[in-house]
């Protein structure tokens, strides 16, 4: 009778542990990240300067919340081995600039490393974890990513560290969101969310371009959604694959993006990202200068009917339903009983394509609404019609 006690209780606790970490992330999170454009030099006038921008262009308004600040900003430890910023950087001190987030209704990522350094070579979080989580709850930030540099290749040393730090943050006494950054080598869609995870990267570093056929580590777009593809079920509310930053608005100008040949993309490949990355629940974080963004990315990023599928309740990531040398087709089903369907046409001239719903397992007829048109175009059991090269074509389907 006793040990039937202790079982109830211990699945009560594990159920309202479910339950918490849920509703973190329960939609995957949006934002900016500063690591493209600021790499070496994060510091608090541009980052201000960037929110400002974010809410004026109408992008907080759209749902892209968090600023994510990247590698770099940290400037060591004080003589209590408190995880300090960069009194350069951020001579207000980061607690400052969350507060300021906070009053614009926004919220702060901050970035650390499982190892003694971080990537950039900067003061990390191994043997500190519950002392900068508590620094890091101090101060008021919202969610970590955690990197993977300078740490042993193991998957079970990657589980201990990460499941360390998701530990030292549900101590902290703040809700922070954790995203896994190991980039994918140790699968991490395996272990993630049991280790306490809300996110993890499934690539290497994207770069500004489209495809990469060389396999020396310039991943483009369609490698990344290519991989996503695989791992649909690893995905739900709290626990997101991550399919690194949105590359619209670079256009191959600046930053690590553009490293192994990350020349820029056209618009139909930034727009078929944002498609994709909403159809399978990536967390959607912006990379470009929102402060000079363009009027064709502040259109990608904006648009309300394609993020809604990234933020439907649902949470339930798009299945690739077709597959050939030219198509990829993807379906996912909707909170509200709708379906969403992406045609992506991967060759590079323009194709005529002919998609009948049965073949995707919907039956019957739809009405269509075109999500980048804003327009209903039909309602019927099959769509057929031109797709540009690297297109994609989504469309809600209402049941008629
Ligand atoms: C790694 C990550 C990047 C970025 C840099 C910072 O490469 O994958 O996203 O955070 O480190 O040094």
């Amino acid at each position: 009778m006793r040990l039937i006690k202790i079982c109830i209780v211990l699945l009560l606790l594990a159920q309202t542990a479910l339950a918490q970490e849920t509703k973190l992330a329960a939609t995957p999170p949006m934002g900016w990240m500063s690591w493209n454009i600021m790499s070496e030099n994060p510091n608090q006038k541009d980052i201000k300067e960037m929110a400002d921008a974010m809410i004026s262009s109408g992008m907080v308004k759209a749902g892209y919340q968090y600023i994510f600040l990247d590698d770099c900003w940290q400037g060591g430890r004080d003589n209590k081995n408190n995880i300090i910023a960069d009194p350069k950087k951020f001579p207000s001190g980061i607690k400052a600039l969350a507060d300021y987030l906070h009053s614009k209704g926004m919220k702060l990522g901050i970035y650390s490393d499982a190892a003694p350094l971080t990537c950039g070579g900067y003061t990390a979080s191994l043997n500190f974890e519950d002392q900068d989580a508590k620094t890091f709850a101090s101060w008021g930030i919202d969610y970590l990513k955690y990197d993977y540099c300078n740490a042993p290749e193991d998957v079970e040393t990657a589980k201990k560290r990460y499941g360390k730090i998701a530990q030292a943050l549900r101590k902290s006494g703040r809700d922070m969101v954790l995203g896994i950054c190991e980039w994918g080598p140790r699968e991490p869609w395996n272990w993630g969310a049991q280790v306490g995870g809300q996110s993890w990267r499934t690539t290497y570093d994207i770069r500004d371009k489209w495809l990469d056929t060389e396999g020396k580590g310039g991943v483009g777009i369609y490698n990344v959604v290519d991989k996503m593809a695989g791992l649909a079920s690893f995905s739900g509310p709290g626990k997101w694959n991550d399919g690194d930053m949105l590359v619209a608005g670079l256009h191959g100008t600046k930053g690590p993006s553009s490293a192994f040949k990350g020349v820029g993309c056209t618009k139909a490949e930034y727009q078929s990202q944002m498609s994709l990355y909403s159809m399978l629940n990536s967390p959607l974080y912006a990379s470009c200068d929102i402060r000079k963004m363009d009027d064709e990315a502040r259109t990608i990023f904006t648009n309300a009917e394609v993020i809604a599928l990234n933020q439907d309740a649902l949470g339930k990531q798009a299945e690739r339903k077709i597959k050939t040398d030219i198509w990829d087709v993807f379906v996912r089903p909707l909170a509200n009983g709708d379906f969403a369907i992406a045609i992506l046409n991967k060759s590079a001239s323009t194709q005529n394509a002919s998609v009948n719903f049965a073949e995707l397992g919907l039956t019957g007829k739809y009405e269509l609404k075109d999500l980048w048109q804003h327009k209903v175009v039909g309602k019927n059991n099959k769509w057929n019609g031109e797709v540009t090269a690297h297109e994609t074509k989504v469309f809600r389907l209402k049941k008629v």
